[in-house]
């Protein structure tokens, strides 16, 4: 058997897809779930609603591949990371919405936690910013506010889990409570480097012990699905957030290789290899995923607002009908005509983490067309990724030499022009440009004898298109200089 089935729960949608052993799709299955903003910077899901999505999806992609479950050697499960699930352990039954990675409700508790001194051992413990994207304020907010969810909590009647965990519980009816040092190391609850659930952190966030999955390897066989699912009981053996997965789909395999994935923010990761390296410049230290005990750890750059910038110009501003308008608009004239748009609409993440920025466009004047503005949307997205990469070169990451390209915004050819030519460095589009599905794919069938090694996985990858950078270091370091003036201007907005 050598057929693979993906499942790739996203933050706007569930996707399914079926690959065979040379990492082509054979089938697909899509659909979108529903959003929900309850109050100003609030984000919510349904947990039953996601679960329903993806099964629904992993059976048609199976009919779309026209295989049954038998033929698939396993399941690998990619995720959205970070968002939070609070269920009970008897019915399965969600206590309240998931808490999405992008709600904010808990940046007074981070605030607060700063202030008493916390950030810096806290950083130096799981890796990460205090901050408000990760699971750890979530859970807590739940355990605080859901009606007798804390005294459930104390009698070790729940379960929380990020998205991968939930899937699984979901999967094997309940049998598994598991997750991966991947998706471990975004909840602000784990020592990456002991890889094991923090109790220092579990006190300060008064996260009861009881909640937790088990951290099993991100590659191997982890659990079976309920026979009833799929009429044949299928084998789960690949777990990892989708920004790790499309790592591991883009074969950036090796320390020194990176991948950005545009997808609603963006997402760069750079692979340093089996050590964790402490990020100076306010990055992400992160742990890709491990297998057979080996580690592989992360630098990542998170921003927040990237292809989200142009559903703003589609659907907040009306200046274009679909996404993909904006590459013709934008292609329309030669630059952004002095307009700089910075989209920090939900703050700013690395390497400001500053939750008060708020987005603002500036240097507008008579001449400024609705051309110039999606231009600056589109410069707006690279110009962010270019500061990820620039504090990943302060961080000694040492130069880097090419950017792989993915998600869903990595279609657009102007987009990725102008980002090759703001970092100087080529970019490069590969031909199968579901990574995350695919990272979640070989992890599965790397653990299951699908592949025997990651070097057969590697000799899949195919360049599609390379951007080579076209201008001057001169150019690059004025556009560069002038953004950075409009980032200045958007920060701390909403606190003053
Ligand atoms: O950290 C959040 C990230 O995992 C979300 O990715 O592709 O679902 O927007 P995506």
């Amino acid at each position: 058997m050598s057929f693979l089935l993906a499942l790739d729960q996203g933050t706007s949608s569930s996707r399914a897809i079926v690959f065979n052993d040379k990492g082509e799709a054979l089938g697909l299955a899509q659909q979108e779930f529903r959003q929900s903003f309850p109050q100003p910077g609030w984000v919510e899901h349904d947990p039953l609603e996601i679960w329903q999505t993806q099964l629904a999806c992993a059976r048609e992609a199976l009919r779309a591949a026209g295989l049954a479950a038998g033929q698939i050697a396993a399941i690998g499960i990619a995720n959205q990371r970070e968002t939070t699930v609070l269920w009970e352990r008897a019915s399965g039954r969600p206590l309240a919405p998931a808490i999405v990675w992008q709600d904010r409700r808990g940046v007074g508790h981070c605030e607060r936690l700063k202030a008493d001194g916390h950030a810096e051992w806290i950083r130096a413990r799981t890796g990460l910013e205090l901050d408000a994207y990760f699971s750890a304020t979530k859970l807590a907010w739940l355990l605080a506010h859901v009606p007798g969810a804390r005294q459930q909590a104390e009698r070790g009647e729940l379960a929380f889990g990020t998205i991968d965990t939930w899937l699984v519980w979901q999967l094997t009816g309940g049998a598994r409570h598991v997750t991966d040092p991947g998706n471990a190391s975004r909840t602000l609850l784990f020592d990456i480097h002991r890889q094991v659930w923090d109790e220092d952190l579990l006190a300060l966030f008064g996260i009861p012990p009881s909640l937790l999955p088990e951290v099993v390897d991100s590659s191997g066989v982890m659990a079976e699905t309920l026979p009833t699912l799929f009429g044949h009981s299928i084998p789960i053996a690949g777990l990892a957030g989708d920004q790790q997965a499309a790592t591991f789909g883009q074969a950036c395999l090796q320390p020194g290789m990176a991948k950005n994935t545009y997808g609603t923010g963006c997402f760069l990761m750079l692979n340093t290899g089996h050590q964790p390296v402490e990020s100076r410049h306010r990055l992400l230290t992160t742990l890709g995923w491990r297998r057979g005990g080996e580690t592989h750890y992360m630098l990542e750059g998170s921003v927040f607002v990237a292809g989200a910038v142009v559903q703003w110009l589609r659907d907040g501003l009306g200046l274009i009908d679909t996404a993909a308008d904006i590459e013709a608009l934008a292609a329309s004239v030669p630059d952004s005509g002095g307009a700089v748009l910075v989209p920090a609409f939900a703050g700013l993440g690395a390497p400001w983490w500053d939750g008060h920025a708020r987005g603002i466009l500036v240097g507008l004047t008579r001449g400024v067309t609705k051309a110039h503005i999606a231009r600056a949307a589109l410069d707006a997205i690279a110009l962010q990724t270019v500061d990820l990469v620039d504090a990943m070169g302060r961080d000694g990451a040492g130069p880097l030499t090419e950017l792989r390209a993915d998600g869903g915004a990595a279609r657009n050819d102007l987009l990725l022009q102008i980002q090759a030519d703001l970092l100087g460095v080529p970019v490069i589009r590969p031909r199968q440009t579901e990574t995350t599905a695919l990272g979640a794919a070989s992890l599965a069938g790397l653990a299951v004898g699908v592949w025997s090694s990651t070097d057969a996985l590697a000799s899949h990858w195919q360049a599609e298109r390379v951007f080579e950078p076209t201008r001057s270091a001169d150019w690059r370091a004025s556009q560069l200089n002038t953004w950075h003036r409009a980032v200045e201007r958007c920060r701390d907005w909403a606190a003053e």
